[in-house]
């Protein structure tokens, strides 16, 4: 495996499957890659996985400067995982000082859920504004986000149709530990309590989708995460799982949560309702 800090070396890589990351690697990355293997070599390509922590996306200054920087980790990790490149390119070359990047138009599942985009003000616009630019510097054949982030997967796969239509956006699933808890690069910062009270997201989640209703489903995901305690709840909500907007009885459905535990804000989601009760609900 190549580790790349520069654009230029990158021309040999083009044409692969890409997995853009910020770092600080687990094995839900590391499956990422190890997915983008199965499918690359399938068409002879390479795989490429950037790592970036992208300033343009963090809204509290602090939480950019915290964010965990473990590149000797992550080459390891993805080198054992199957990728050919990495690229950790430094801010300039992202961001040239003298050559605005553009940030593309928000499509409306940016916008207009009010989930985290309205928790996380300016973050999309710095998600597209990086991926947008990372693939234009990379230019893969397909690329793979994470489910566990499923707004910003459906906002960049509505901003990618637009922009870069020969890319397809392939979904990862999120992987867990044990007691069900989706691996995140924040869950380091949980302490021994607040690890255990983290459990409830996933709780929630897998209670929520034996409910008859998207009402239900909600109510019950709030007592959960309340009885557990987290510290606050952002939101926990059933969407379309596509727009986001509110669930129609007739198309794909998804559960979302956004809560804080301890100081550490955590998200998490799962198709609705669950595959005991598909298909289709009403009310
Ligand atoms: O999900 C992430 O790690 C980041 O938001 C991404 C997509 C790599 C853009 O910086």
């Amino acid at each position: 495996m190549r580790i790349l800090t520069s654009a230029r070396d990158l021309a040999q890589f083009s044409s692969g499957v890409f997995v853009p990351t910020m770092g600080a690697l687990h094995e839900g990355h590391f499956a990422l890659v190890r997915d983008a293997r199965r499918r690359a070599d399938l068409a002879r390509a390479p795989v490429v996985v950037s790592v970036f922590v992208n300033p343009t996306q963090f809204n509290d200054p602090k939480d950019l400067d915290r964010y965990p920087r473990t590149l000797g980790a992550d080459a390891a990790g993805c080198q054992r995982a199957g990728a050919d490149a990495l690229y950790a390119p430094h801010v300039q070359d992202i961001y040239p000082p003298n050559e605005p990047v553009p940030v593309p138009p928000l499509p409306p599942v940016a916008t207009q859920p009010g989930l985290e985009d309205a928790h996380r003000p300016g973050h999309f616009a710095g998600v597209v504004q990086v991926v947008s630019r990372l693939f234009s510097l990379v230019r893969p054949r397909a690329a793979i986000f994470g489910e566990k982030d499923w707004q910003q997967l459906r906002v960049i796969a509505a901003m990618s149709a637009t922009l870069h239509p020969d890319i397809d956006i392939v979904p990862g699933p999120t992987v867990r530990e044990p007691d069900g808890l989706a691996m995140s690069s924040r869950n380091v910062f949980l302490s021994p309590d607040d690890r255990a009270i983290a459990r409830a997201l996933s709780a929630a989640l897998r209670a929520a989708q034996s409910e008859p209703t998207p009402t239900a489903a909600e109510d019950r995901m709030r007592r959960i995460l309340l009885d557990a305690p987290v510290a606050s709840i952002e939101y926990a909500v059933v969407r379309d799982a596509e727009t986001l907007a509110r669930p129609d009885p007739a198309r794909p459905a998804r559960a979302l949560i956004a809560a804080r535990v301890g100081a550490v804000r955590l998200i998490d989601n799962a198709p609705w309702p669950g595959e005991s009760r598909r298909p289709g609900w009403t009310g």
